[in-house]
């Protein structure tokens, strides 16, 4: 008999095992993300059995190589990852079967069509002509990669029942809003937007998908998710690594198109957004565009006094020594690419007007975490507050977003004695004790919603444009202008001291996410 929880599942699809049989195309095969990303959470689902059978995975780079020691190089890597270590090695190797690799270098229009022969030779009709197509490469090889894909035959704008082609398109999508409407058109004039998938992998996490059905499918905190009751919003997604090896991509990034742009933005829309029409990708998309919409663009003369950048000097970390921004490979000496970003934006719709939004990411910081903090407003001064003052914490909730997955509430209680004192507690929910399950990786989700053709984790043409409208005219007002020595922290720190000015400003400060 199925216990009283089970008995209240209510399942709302068929947690995307049944994927037609189909191939998928790895193009910038020999890069860091396929390895260390893509193919370990292609193995974990080959574990678990979420892969379509057949399903063929082909990848493709420049240098040469046979299947075997494609498949060696990648045994290797997934091996030394902590998560993999109890992966049965009879599991990867009918997952290794799986794949093939095609030399070919992707600047060439005749290795498309080497491709073409390479898929024929693997995949039979139909599915042969179901393929998806993963661009893992640097960003100034997307478009030319998607014309000689079609040029070969390979990709045909629109769909039918038989055959389907997507194209998934890794960040960054663009570096402003001109080029990535540049980006968006070059793509559309070969395929359609339907065939798109923009991915950013903060969507694919559990626990970011789940801000949805905590707001929609619990009647108790819409009631509360206004201005009316929220006195602030707290997003940090803090770490705790540096840039390490990445410092030539860093340098043209930085921490506002790294991670603002993206992760942080949309991890806002999905806090922020109305409720959707319904739960089709296209009514979610729609509500987290019109949110990036309504907030409130910074002008170049606000931008110092609503955001703060930094960049980390030499420091420590749980006792071990890191070296500053600029001692990194590949970085300038003088660089003045930003480490860390907070930003005060202001949503303007009746639900949040008025009602500041700080987000901040750093690296080299002290923890990794990334949470969100919904400040609740004080109690009114009387009772217990008039008698407390300040001392008398408002209420909180924090959805802990990684790691030790959870929620939490934030309360005053009496603590028990013949004494009235009170104090903040915390009911807790944590994703762990309550579900001890497996939590997918975000890739192995993403992934598999490509497969199954379901855009609702990935980021429409529209809403990657008004995400680039935010960040472009902070990024226009620091140009040129060198880091003042306030904008250095040493690396360990929670990020520059202007970083608490920005809150306590307003008599408010950040909350930091606490170790685990
Ligand atoms: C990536 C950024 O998109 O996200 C990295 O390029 C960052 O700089 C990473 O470290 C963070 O992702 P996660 O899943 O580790 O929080």
């Amino acid at each position: 008999m199925a216990s009283a929880d089970e008995s209240l599942v209510c399942q709302l699809d068929d947690g995307r095992t049944a994927a037609e049989p189909c191939v998928l195309v790895i193009l910038g095969a020999s890069g860091d993300l396929t390895a260390r990303k893509l193919i370990p959470a292609l193995s974990r689902l080959h574990d678990r059995g979420a892969l379509p059978a057949p399903f063929q995975i082909v990848g493709m780079a420049r240098r040469t190589k046979s299947d075997e020691a494609w498949r060696a190089e990648l045994r290797e890597t997934v091996a030394a990852l902590p998560a993999h270590s109890s992966l049965p090695a009879a599991s990867w190797d009918s997952f290794a079967a799986r794949l093939s690799y095609c030399t070919g270098d992707l600047t060439d229009p005749a290795a498309f069509g080497r491709l073409a022969s390479h898929i024929r030779e693997r995949a039979q009709m139909p599915w042969a002509r179901r393929i998806l197509f993963y661009l893992a490469t640097s960003p100034s090889q997307f478009s030319p990669i998607v014309e000689n894909l079609c040029r070969a035959g390979l990709l045909e704008r629109g769909r039918s029942p038989e055959a389907w082609q997507r194209v998934v398109v890794e960040k960054p999508f663009g570096h402003d809003r001109p080029s990535a409407a540049t980006l968006n058109a070059e793509l559309l004039r070969f395929i359609d937007e339907t065939q798109i998938f923009r991915i950013d992998h903060y969507l694919g996490k559990e626990t970011v998908q789940n801000i949805l059905m905590f707001r929609f499918s619990n009647a108790i905190f819409e009631q509360i998710w206004s201005r009316e009751s929220i006195d602030h919003v707290q997003i940090t997604v803090s770490e705790k690594a540096g840039v390490g090896p990445r410092g030539g991509y860093y340098e043209e990034a930085g921490a506002l198109r790294d991670m603002v742009q993206n992760h942080l933005l949309q991890v806002l829309a999905l806090i922020a957004m109305e409720p959707p029409v319904s739960l089709d990708a296209e009514a979610i998309r729609d509500e987290k565009t019109k949110l990036l919409r309504s907030i409130r663009r910074i002008p170049p003369a606000a931008v110092a006094r609503q955001v703060v950048r930094g960049q980390y000097a030499a420091g420590a970390i749980d006792g071990q020594a890191r070296p500053a921004y600029r001692q990194e490979p590949r970085v300038a000496p003088d660089s003045s690419v930003e480490t860390y970003v907070a930003i005060e934006l202001f949503i303007d719709t009746w639900r949040w007007a008025d009602v500041p939004f700080y987000l901040r990411t750093g690296k080299n910081l002290p923890l990794n975490a990334s949470e969100v903090r919904i400040q609740f407003r004080a109690p009114p001064r009387v009772l217990f507050a008039a008698q407390c003052g300040p001392l008398l914490d408002a209420n909180a909730f924090t959805l802990r977003l990684q790691p030790d997955e959870g929620i939490s509430l934030r309360f005053n209680g009496k603590i028990p004695g013949t004494a009235l004192r009170l104090r903040p507690v915390r009911m807790h929910f944590s994703y762990h004790t309550e579900f001890q399950a497996y939590t997918p990786e975000a890739y192995e989700r993403l992934l598999l919603d490509a497969l199954a053709g379901d855009a609702t984790l990935f980021i429409r043409r529209d809403e990657v444009e008004a995400a680039w409208a935010i960040v472009d005219p902070i990024r226009a007002a620091w140009n040129g202008i060198p880091l003042a020595d306030a904008e250095f922290y040493p690396a360990g720190a929670w990020g520059p001291r202007a970083a608490e000015e920005l809150l306590a400003r307003q008599g408010r400060a950040w909350r930091n996410p606490q170790p685990v």
